[in-house]
């Protein structure tokens, strides 16, 4: 491979992730919250499709509100593409999803603007309610593209309040015509903050991910009788904020007993009426649970499960349990993983290959063409926060490294 010629525009690329992170921007902090289909996703939206209708780009919306964008080509081929997710969790950062879709961007401007011939099209693209943190399951825009759940099914998926994704696709002008599921791509390659400590840690530069970790979510709405907190008896209560509580510290357990790849968070608890005086009468709660092996998920799953029907029935609570999203460990394609790691080292880049611990869109994009990724570090491996951060340094090495990968696979090596 011949070294490194071209090299994208970082500073564009960082003046447009602070432009997009002020939408919805968390005051007094550099976060921002964009969850799935509000106005601020609208608006965020909005902005991104106006840099892509300002570089000539063809521009589809499907039918979940997916977004593509591929740069004009005679060739008619299918697509090398990129992109990730512009929506975000509630106490969401500037990068974790941002940086894929427009670094993406930020590729295809550099190459146009250098009038390199490839092979084929380039395109980069951001996939609906990836977070899922307002409608179940995570990744749901790519799950749909690559044909993994019927539209109508996701178009019926509500959030907390009853609301359903159709409705607001509709009410922000996002249901497109698009076909779903959507045309499969040459290869797909997604650049995203790693969201973990790993690379800052062995303070590497580049990560070259292997696959996802399998993610299992669950919802338990736990009820309970409802009490005068003062004149009720230990003895005749039926609490279900003890059982929630007993869940929490149990799942903890689970995975510090099953060690490093396991993971539990119960990241929702609501309790009703939620009054200082009050036995609670009801409470839903999630459990998150997470393992690179899909046979010991399995396992922390089936005793979680026995866990709340024993402690439910101690209590003399009801449980009823309903899968939020449970997707197994994902392989990404072996060469585009060496493509990803070479291409990082010619670049003069330290480079791990490791596992990705958050789901993202490229692991359903890996059920229908050769994919793969590229991590940036996340200072303090903190992500999911306000805080969330990655050095400029960083940003401009991975989004390079974004550019050399596309160019490789797009049949030129000008990279
Ligand atoms: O939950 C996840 O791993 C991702 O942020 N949707
Ligand atoms: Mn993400
Ligand atoms: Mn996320």
């Amino acid at each position: 491979m011949p070294e490194p010629t071209l090299n994208v525009d970082a500073d564009r690329l960082i003046s447009r992730l602070l432009e997009l992170g002020e939408i919805g921007a968390i005051p007094g902090t550099t976060g921002c919250a964009r969850l799935a289909l509000t106005d601020e996703d609208r608006a965020g939206r909005d902005l991104v499709r106006a840099w892509m209708t300002d570089l000539g780009l063809d521009i589809t919306t499907d039918g979940i509100g997916n977004v593509i964008a591929t740069m004009p080509h005679p060739s008619g081929l299918a697509p090398v593409m990129t992109g990730s997710h512009i929506d975000t969790v509630a106490t969401g950062g500037r990068y974790d999803g941002n940086l894929g879709v427009l670094a993406g961007l930020e590729v295809i401007e550099t190459v146009m603007a250098a009038g390199i011939e490839l092979d084929r099209p380039l395109a980069v693209g951001w996939f609906t309610d990836e977070e899922g943190a307002r409608f179940a399951p995570d990744m749901l825009g790519s799950l749909v593209y690559v044909g993994g759940m019927g539209l109508e099914e996701a178009l019926e998926i509500t959030d907390r309040d009853g609301v359903s994704v159709g409705d607001e696709l509709d009410r922000i002008g996002y249901r497109g015509t698009a076909p779903i599921p959507g045309p499969a791509p040459h290869a797909f390659v997604e650049l995203h903050i790693e969201q973990g400590p790993v690379l800052e840690d062995a303070g590497i530069t580049i990560g070259a991910v292997e696959g996802v970790q399998g993610i299992s979510w669950t919802e338990l709405t736990i009820s309970g009788q409802s009490c005068h907190a003062g004149t009720t008896p230990m003895r005749l209560r039926k609490d279900p904020g003890i059982v929630a509580s007993r869940i929490n510290v149990f799942v903890r357990e689970l995975a510090e007993r099953y060690g490093a790849a396991q993971v539990a968070t119960c990241g929702v608890v609501t309790h009703v009426p939620n009054l200082v005086n009050v036995v609670p009468s009801q409470v839903t709660m999630t459990v998150d649970l997470r393992n690179t092996s899909e046979e010991v998920l399995r396992l922390a799953e089936a005793e979680f499960a026995a866990f709340v029907d024993e402690a439910a029935a101690a209590e003399g609570v009801t449980v009823e349990s309903r899968s939020l999203a449970r997707f197994e460990p994902v392989d990404f394609d072996p060469q585009v993983i060496d493509l990803v790691a070479a291409t990082a080292e010619r670049r003069g880049h330290s480079v791990l290959r490791m596992p990705s611990g958050a789901g993202h869109d490229a692991q359903m994009f890996a059920r229908v063409c050769p994919t793969a990724m590229v991590f940036t570090p996340s200072v303090n491996g903190i992500s999911h926060n306000v805080t969330e951060y990655t050095e400029p340094a960083d940003l401009a090495a991975g989004a390079d490294v974004l550019l050399d990968v596309l160019l490789a696979l797009a049949g030129t090596d000008d990279a």
